[in-house]
């Protein structure tokens, strides 16, 4: 059975939802399942705008046979090659074969290497500014290196302002019959998925994000229609999910508050993680969060790790090094670029110290522009009374600076 559905006169949400499938990427995992959204334009030529994961094969060729009603497929417009928007793909041009696909010289390159099926015939290459004529509707390219790969375009429909944006402004998390920002509570419902969503998945590529932000922003538009997740078609919803791309593709903080991120092998680094809450909480901070990084999917630290201001982060020593768990979410924290945000450091240790000399020298070398904030501590096994005072004053310089940071507006 189709569900498509209609986004303006003659153009269609053709995507569904994979509540199946356990991490996206086979990485991050999605409790709240994903969608993969496609799009179907009705004109004097019709239109596939990116196919679906193959989870949805079948959802997706039902509502593409049933919006075709017996005609022909004129285009398909390719705007990212990964294989969660175009595992359909080549069914669609074994079905149709005198389709046009619509790509640049690096989306035929990938199509080639994944299906190893060159279709020359098929191809219509395009670059920046290249409009394709439907009838009524207007598609102008526009191209965002990076956001994700390195291939992705945006599709800018110029009849009724859509922009198909490809992965940005997508997030985890399936549509619920609401396929429009505006019908859910988003601040609820997906503004956290989002998050977890851009810092996991793009967040390496802030440079890139921010120009495709610049020459986006140039253009009237009435409607985002991203390859995941809800569509945004207010000026509400649109100008709140820019902004959000901005704390995000600039690594600033959206709030004052503090994460404290611990390891701890048999609760000792944890006791002084809850010390430090506590202190930090008797101090005025509100809103802590905390992770132990050994239970927590570090997608959802480092998710929070971008919104707050400040991170702690505590650690035991393992091995002469540091606790395996915690050099991962820092491995991966560094991967993603992630800077401009205060940190606060504790290392514990039995017999060799190497956790808080590690994370130190981590912040400062590998990371860009962290701030170190009080003096990092160096535990040996568990907190005593004798310690409590350097807890003390760690609490009251991470409090004070947290009230001190000024949490930038776009
Ligand atoms: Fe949703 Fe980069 O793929």
């Amino acid at each position: 059975m189709h569900c498509a559905q209609k986004i303006s006169d003659n153009i269609f949400w053709i995507g569904s939802n994979d509540w199946t499938t356990p991490r996206f990427e086979n990485l991050f995992p999605i409790p709240h399942g994903v969608s993969y959204n496609s799009y179907f334009i009705d004109d004097e030529k019709t239109c596939v705008i990116d196919t679906v994961d193959k989870m949805i094969r079948d959802e997706f060729l039902n509502n593409v046979h049933h919006l075709l009603n017996g005609r022909q497929l004129d285009y398909i417009v390719i705007n990212h090659m990964e294989p969660d928007h175009c595992a359909v793909l080549l069914d669609l041009v074994k079905e149709y074969p005198h389709v046009t696909l619509v790509g640049n010289a690096t989306t035929f390159k990938m199509f080639e290497q994944f299906y190893g099926t060159p279709c020359p015939d098929n191809y219509h290459l395009v670059k920046e500014g290249d409009v394709l004529d439907l009838g009524t509707h207007k598609l102008t390219t526009y191209t965002m290196p990076m956001v994700h790969w390195p291939e992705v375009t945006a599709t800018y429909e110029s009849t009724t302002g859509t922009l198909f944006s490809a992965d940005a402004f997508g997030t985890f998390g399936t549509v619920n019959g609401n396929i429009f920002a505006d019908q859910v509570d988003y601040s609820l419902s997906y503004e956290d998925e989002a998050r977890r969503y851009y810092v996991n998945i793009v967040g390496k590529y802030g440079p890139q994000v921010q120009n495709a932000l610049r020459k986006l922003s140039k253009l009237p538009i009435n409607m985002i229609a991203p390859l995941h997740g809800p569509l945004y078609r207010t000026p509400e919803t649109i100008n709140y999910i820019i902004e959000k791309y901005q704390y995000w593709s600039t690594y600033s903080a959206e709030k004052q508050g503090v994460v404290i991120a611990f390891a701890s092998m048999y609760g000792h680094t944890a006791d002084m993680a809850q010390q430090l809450a506590k202190l930090l909480s008797s101090r005025g901070i509100t809103d802590i969060k905390m992770y132990d990084v050994s239970k927590t999917h570090a997608s959802y630290i480092i998710s929070d790790a971008w919104k707050y201001s400040h991170l702690v982060c505590l650690s035991p020593t393992y091995n002469l090094g540091l606790y395996l768990a915690m050099d991962a979410f820092l491995h991966e924290l560094a991967a993603l670029n992630f800077s401009n945000h205060k940190v606060s450091i504790v290392g514990n240790h039995t017999w060799a110290s190497a956790a808080m000399k590690r994370m130190t020298a981590l912040f400062t070398d590998t990371f860009k522009n962290m701030e170190i904030v009080g003096e990092p501590l160096d535990i040996k096994s568990a907190l005593h009374e004798a310690q409590l005072p350097a807890f003390e004053e760690l609490a009251d310089t991470i409090a004070t600076s947290i009230r001190e940071t000024e949490i930038k507006t776009f």
